[in-house]
């Protein structure tokens, strides 16, 4: 008798993203009149960069010919991708990673939820509250939670981010071994200072934990006093990999282009306690499991690094701030408190009653899509979280409704 993984029955529902797409699809089946405006998913809305469709355009021709044809690429990605992401993404930032040390994918989604199969089960994982679902999920596919009661996964120490710690979670008050973090924040769009960011490595470090960062927004970073990468923190190239993606910074959401460091000096405990190297392990892992990302897609993407590709995608997340900046005006003076926007795309508003009303209602009366809170964890309830993902006219519009619809 073939048997199921019955940690899967432990899942909500369905994923969050795709409840919300089904509520709307039902509220514009009854509505087809309703033009509705989506600010919900972080899915960008701007054409790629001139410089990365060049440079795909390039790649699709020599694919064309015989003597520039290239079948399967190294699983790790290319060199000359590999080198550009050292050298620009950290080397430029002092951070000391080496082009081997990277290891391109086609998105930060998949890479943040398949990275848990390198641990053990019994692990303690500490995971923010509210938090992008899938590092919640993947863990519970995994068999690291008990049941769900209550909001909560039992088994998870969250890591409540607040009002009163300003978005940003205190240090675990129970020992944890690994730890998830994603800066500037999905769902909040808060932020970490180095400051902030230190305890954490440290006390990693002291704990013989691993930290998951995911840095998928940095482009968005216009406070320069704020850290791009872990690795601008000293020691965290022993306990901390990170997670990018060019979805949000240069517009891949449907090209499909990320990447994750594994520094070759962070390591992971076996059962004797003796050091093992993840980097060996996750290599292993993707030449198991994964073939490359295809060849144009990593020569689009090494175009974001030219001189050219910089400034397009510099221009693109300035386009995502001056709506996200337009959003904090516009529901601040409706009287709402929020947090985010300023270097993030996403601007979370404490709406200050249940975030499911609050999305039902502005999906039936502005015909606007937001996320509400609640999707993201026990703490994001009250709140909705407003992206920044669309043209400058339908923002200005979805706005205007919401005013319209909430005086
Ligand atoms: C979001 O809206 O939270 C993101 O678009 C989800 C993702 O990047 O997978």
């Amino acid at each position: 008798m073939i048997t199921i993984n019955e940690h899967y029955l432990k899942l909500q529902a369905s994923y969050l993203f795709s409840d919300i797409a089904r509520r709307v699809a039902t509220f514009q089946q009854n509505n087809p009149e309703v033009e509705v405006i989506k600010l919900g998913i972080g899915d960008v809305t701007r054409p790629l960069p001139r410089a990365c469709i060049e440079a795909m355009h390039r790649a699709v021709e020599e694919m064309g010919a015989e003597p520039t044809f290239r079948g399967y690429g190294p699983e790790q990605g290319y060199a000359f991708l590999r080198e550009a992401i050292a050298l620009h993404d950290f080397q430029a930032r002092g951070a000391d990673i080496q082009a081997d040390e990277i290891f391109v994918s086609d998105g930060a989604k998949c890479d943040t939820g398949n990275i848990q199969e390198l641990f053990s089960q019994d692990i303690r994982v500490a995971i923010p509250d509210p938090v992008y679902p899938v590092y919640l999920d993947t863990n519970v596919m995994a068999g690291r939670t008990g049941e769900f009661a209550h909001g909560r996964y039992q088994g998870i120490v969250y890591l409540d981010s607040t009002r009163e710690n300003n978005f940003v979670p205190s240090l675990p008050a129970e020992p944890v071994d690994l730890i998830y973090l994603c800066f500037p924040n999905n769902p909040t769009g808060s932020t970490i200072s180095k400051a902030e960011l230190k305890t954490w490595v440290d006390y990693a470090r002291a704990n013989k934990a691993l930290i998951l960062f995911d840095a998928a927004y940095e482009i968005f970073i216009r406070d320069e006093s704020l850290p791009h990468s872990i690795y601008e923190i000293e020691g965290a190239k022993e306990v901390a990999l990170e997670f990018r993606s060019y979805s949000k910074s240069a517009g891949f959401t449907g090209t499909r282009c990320a990447y994750t460091v594994v520094p070759k000096e962070c390591t992971a405990f076996d059962r004797n306690g003796n050091r093992q190297l993840l980097h060996s392990l996750w290599n292993r892992r993707h030449c198991t499991k994964f073939n490359g990302v295809s060849y144009p897609v990593q020569r689009a993407a090494e175009a974001v690094y030219s001189e050219e590709g910089r400034m397009q995608t510099r221009e693109l997340a300035d386009y995502y701030l001056q709506n996200a900046a337009s959003v904090r005006r516009e529901m601040q003076a409706l009287g709402f408190s929020l947090v985010g926007g300023e270097n993030a795309p996403y601007v979370w508003i404490d709406g200050g009653r249940d975030s499911w009303e609050f999305f039902d209602m502005l999906l039936n009366k502005a015909g606007v899509v937001c996320t509400p809170g609640a999707g993201f964890g026990r703490c994001g309830n009250g709140y909705i979280r407003i992206s920044a993902f669309n043209s400058h006219e339908n923002v200005e519009k979805a706005l205007q409704r919401i005013r319209q619809a909430l005086s």
